[in-house]
């Protein structure tokens, strides 16, 4: 098994182009089986769950060129062979389940292993199955899968209980298909939500609203190929923002939206980092003033991203001071506190929420990412900490983060990759 050896690091120094959306390009994926049509995809970034996504695809019938040289993936599916996403698959990637809704509206039917992913809770999938339910279609759960019929989805009046990101788009691309409207409320306002319906549209798709907590959809016959490139990845400008501020360096973050990051730019000028942007670029300059604690809850967009907390967490474990971290949108995401800890931080957990006590230096230690996120934050506290950090289990890393070493090793930072 690989290993990620991470060794103290000098301030940050220097420019870091963020790569494609992972959330955004995962959907975009699934979508594009709603057409017989090519679909070209670009500034898609090469990871491990975009290769998955592939994978599954093929599985059902399409033929996918991945260019990862270009960034570029081409989509075509003339047929759908099999209406079935294979469990070797699912376990690899809970985003597996975003087929469900595409291929139910293409073939009348969608079968999916129980999926897997991520440790971070128990992450049911119930919301995206009522919302295939209202839409009359038939569900049924056997052992370790879920299957959905129907002979042809009608368009509904459906309100989520939780703004799921993952039912929000399965549901659009079901009721993009549907016979009549769809009237989606209390949905997920994500970015990548806005990518996905501006990419639909652009197959023929009558979508409005998206960004907003109501979504209209105006089902229509066919859809069509088209091109489109993915937005920016902005938990990967997250990661990077951060990664400055742990370091107290100073680093340009090229192709990020600020728009997208206005939660994590808050925090860190909470925190004393100097923050400034125009309409593509962030620079963070975190050797100016000494930083202070702060507290972080989570909450979906626009609130402060769950897949930036470890990470943050990680920053506030280097600054003096008690700070606060509550995490709302899932009840089991402190899987990372246990690990650093062993690196010397002082975090503890009450109910629902982290206490952490900054101290200004960690001692590297070998520790083990348990999820994608919480191995960026060993990474991030590994640039922090005295001596050589060890992280093992890094596929979790590289699941999702697109030249992730390369990238910090240009901006100074001394980490390799060894197989064990
Ligand atoms: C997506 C992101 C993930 C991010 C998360 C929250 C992708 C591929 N992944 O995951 O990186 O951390 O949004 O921003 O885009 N829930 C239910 N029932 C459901 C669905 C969800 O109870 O049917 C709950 C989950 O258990 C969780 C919460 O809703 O507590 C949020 O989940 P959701 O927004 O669906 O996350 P994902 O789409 O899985």
């Amino acid at each position: 098994m690989a290993k990620y050896l991470v060794q103290k690091s000098k301030p940050l120094n220097g420019e870091v182009i963020i790569s494609g959306s992972k959330n955004a390009i995962l959907p975009i994926m699934a979508a594009a089986i709603l057409t017989r049509g090519k679909c070209e995809l670009f500034e898609v970034p090469a990871l491990r769950d975009v290769d998955v996504m592939a994978k599954l695809l093929r599985c059902v019938g399409s033929t996918v060129v991945e260019d990862y040289e270009n960034s570029r993936l081409e989509i075509l599916t003339e047929e759908i062979l099999a209406e079935e996403a294979p469990y070797e698959l699912v376990k690899k990637m809970r985003a597996s389940i975003l087929i469900m809704g595409a291929l139910l509206a293409r073939t009348g039917k969608a079968r999916v292993a129980l999926p897997g992913g991520c440790a971070i809770g128990a992450r049911p999938i119930d919301l995206h199955l009522k919302g295939f339910q209202a839409m009359g279609a038939t569900i049924t759960e056997g052992h370790g899968y879920v299957e959905a019929r129907a002979e042809r989805l009608v368009g509904a009046n459906i309100y989520l209980d939780f703004p799921s990101v993952g039912a929000t788009e399965n549901i659009i691309m079901a009721a993009s298909l549907a016979q009549g409207i769809t009237i989606l409320e209390n949905v997920a306002e994500e970015p990548e939500i806005v990518d996905l319906a501006n990419f639909l549209n652009k197959m023929g798709a009558k979508i409005k609203g998206a960004g907003t907590d109501t979504i209209k959809i105006e089902g229509v016959k066919e859809l069509f190929g088209t091109k489109h490139a993915v937005i920016p990845d902005r938990i990967e400008t997250g990661t990077f923002m951060v990664a400055a501020a742990i370091t107290r360096g100073t680093v340009l973050i090229k192709n990020a939206m600020p728009d997208h990051v206005k939660p994590i730019i808050a925090k860190l000028r909470e925190c004393g980092v100097v923050v400034e942007y125009n309409d593509e670029s962030i620079l963070i300059k975190a050797d100016i003033n000494p930083l202070v604690s702060t507290d972080v809850k989570t909450l979906p967009y626009p609130g402060f991203p769950t897949d930036m907390q470890s990470q943050f967490m990680s920053l506030l474990a280097t600054v003096k001071g008690s700070s606060t971290v509550n995490e709302t949108v899932f009840e089991n995401r402190y899987m990372h506190i246990g690990e650093l800890n062993r690196m010397g931080a002082n975090i503890k957990i009450e109910g629902r929420s982290a206490v952490i006590q900054g101290e200004k230096t960690l001692q590297g230690a070998q520790v083990i990412a348990t999820d994608l996120r919480a191995g960026a934050a060993l990474v991030l506290a590994g640039f922090m900490a005295e001596g050589v950090t060890e992280i093992s289990e890094i596929y979790h890393i590289e699941r999702g983060y697109e030249k992730f070493l390369v990238k910090f090793r240009k901006l100074g930072a001394t980490i390799i990759r060894i197989e064990d």
